[in-house]
């Protein structure tokens, strides 16, 4: 046996099991785990059971559902040939997801937090024993280059930004971080409403054929054709926000379209989720801390309703997705395409706001990094951004490894949002990462920039 071999018993000729991938998969991993231990540490046991809000489940069911998915994924389908296409169905019970709506979760009789732990630890025992033999070379396109590794671990650290979602909803006692690491509040730009960068039209490329970490809704990669347009340098903040329901933004239904009339009509709502006011002034609600409205800050918990809202009051609509990728990822100096907006660099949380600990916004700019070839600052992280497009297939889509991620969400009903938000973690958000909800939802971080043709 080669020394290679001895010290990487799985490694036996130049292919096989590739113990740099096995290192990186089983430390993401182990970090994905740990941040899910951190988020829920603050919380009692009656807190982690009792359903919060209607919108989100018990804690511990997304704690049995995270475990009950890395079973399916890392154990069961690694024990057998990968046929192309898999079921959702395949892990019935308690933490199927189509089985129990969100809002009946809270009747369900879900095992202790203790007992989920358990399970949680004993099937990441059993995933990571089988990582060493597995082949990252061979066909299966589950376990090449590690991709279902890194859906497994993509899937965790979603259902942490759902954990801090229902988390930033609970009432009572409020939700007290146990660490927390101040996003840099400079350098301020001079402009907090109104500034726009132009793409000047033509080709880009959209989307990726990447397989060892992208979701099948974001492949194929596909060249379109752009008018040219202008789009907002930052998200809309708190600042631009405020004028428009200064100027009865709220009170005025020409600026709603018919649905986004029915939706104002029967919510009732005068502000973003989170607001109350305090004498003449708007303060807002981040976790355990109640301060005025930051002005710089993008505006974050509104819908699309309101966002369309405030973008026809500005004289400006929705970027489409297409536009949004292409402004966070088209050069259009070289005709190149980036993995981020500020090249490929990889997404940490010194380059954008993102990966939880800052628990809230930052001032637009705050990341001067964080810019793209045509100027758009601060498209990854901090908020998601409301797009116009409804979440649907690209041309040539082929659903994998299961119809449950994606396809069975395509249709009018949803919308896409882009970017990702202070929320979400690095391994999960990209240039080309679609995110999709109904164009009611305000607990999600979601704000929006706006577009305008040129
Ligand atoms: C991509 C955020 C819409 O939370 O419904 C978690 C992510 N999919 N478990 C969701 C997801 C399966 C999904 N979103
Ligand atoms: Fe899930």
């Amino acid at each position: 046996m080669s020394t290679l071999a001895a010290r990487h018993p799985g490694r036996i000729t130049g292919h096989g099991t590739d113990p740099g991938i096995a290192d990186e998969i089983s430390e993401l991993l182990a970090d994905v785990r740990a941040r899910t231990e951190l988020l829920i540490a603050p919380l009692s046991e009656a807190d982690l059971h009792v359903q919060h809000d209607p919108l989100m489940s018990p804690i511990v069911w997304d704690l049995g559902h995270i475990a009950g998915f890395e079973e399916l994924w890392l154990l069961r389908h690694l024990e057998r040939p990968f046929t192309g296409l898999a079921a959702l169905g395949e892990m019935p019970g308690l933490f199927n997801p189509f089985e129990h709506p969100r809002r009946e979760r809270g009747k369900l009789v879900l095992p202790s937090a203790a007992e989920c732990r358990t399970v949680l630890a004993e099937v990441r025992e059993r995933a990571l024993a089988r990582l060493s033999r597995i082949d990252f070379d061979a066909d299966s396109p589950l376990t090449r280059d590690g991709f279902v590794y890194r859906m497994v671990a993509q899937h965790e650290a979603q259902h942490g930004e759902t954990i801090l979602q229902t988390m930033q909803l609970k009432g009572g006692e409020p939700y007290r971080p146990a660490e927390r690491i101040a996003p840099p509040t400079g350098p301020r730009l001079h402009h907090l409403t109104g500034v726009m960068v132009r793409f000047p039209g033509g080709a880009a490329e959209i989307g990726t054929n990447d397989r060892s970490a992208a979701y099948d809704n974001e492949r194929p990669i596909q060249r379109v054709h752009l008018p040219p347009f202008e789009i907002d340098e930052t998200p809309v903040t708190n600042a631009a926000y405020l004028e428009f329901m200064e100027d009865g933004g709220y009170r005025n239904a020409s600026w709603w379209s018919d649905a986004g009339r029915a939706w104002l009509a029967s919510s009732g709502v005068d502000a973003p989720k989170y607001w109350h006011r305090v004498g003449s002034e708007w303060w807002t609600r981040t976790m355990d801390r109640v301060a005025p409205v930051e002005l710089t800050h993008p505006v974050v918990h509104v819908c699309y309703y309101e966002a369309e809202a405030f973008a026809r009051w500005a004289g400006k609509r929705l970027p489409t997705e297409y536009e949004w990728e292409a402004a966070a990822t088209w050069d259009p100096q070289t005709s190149t395409s980036r993995r981020f907006p500020w090249g490929e660099a990889p997404l940490t949380a010194d380059l954008a706001n993102v990966d939880q600990l800052s628990f809230g916004t930052a001032p637009v700019g705050a990341y001067p990094r964080n810019r793209s070839p045509i100027g758009c600052l601060g498209m990854i992280g901090d908020v998601w951004e409301w797009t116009a497009t409804d979440f649907g297939p690209y041309p040539g889509y082929e659903s994998f490894p299961y119809r449950e991620y994606s396809e069975v969400f395509f249709g009018p009903e949803h919308k896409v949002l882009r970017g990702g938000s202070w929320a979400s973690r690095s391994i999960a958000i990209r240039n080309t990462f679609r995110n999709w909800d109904l164009p009611i939802r305000r607990q999600i971080f979601s704000g929006f920039r706006c577009a305008r043709n040129a």
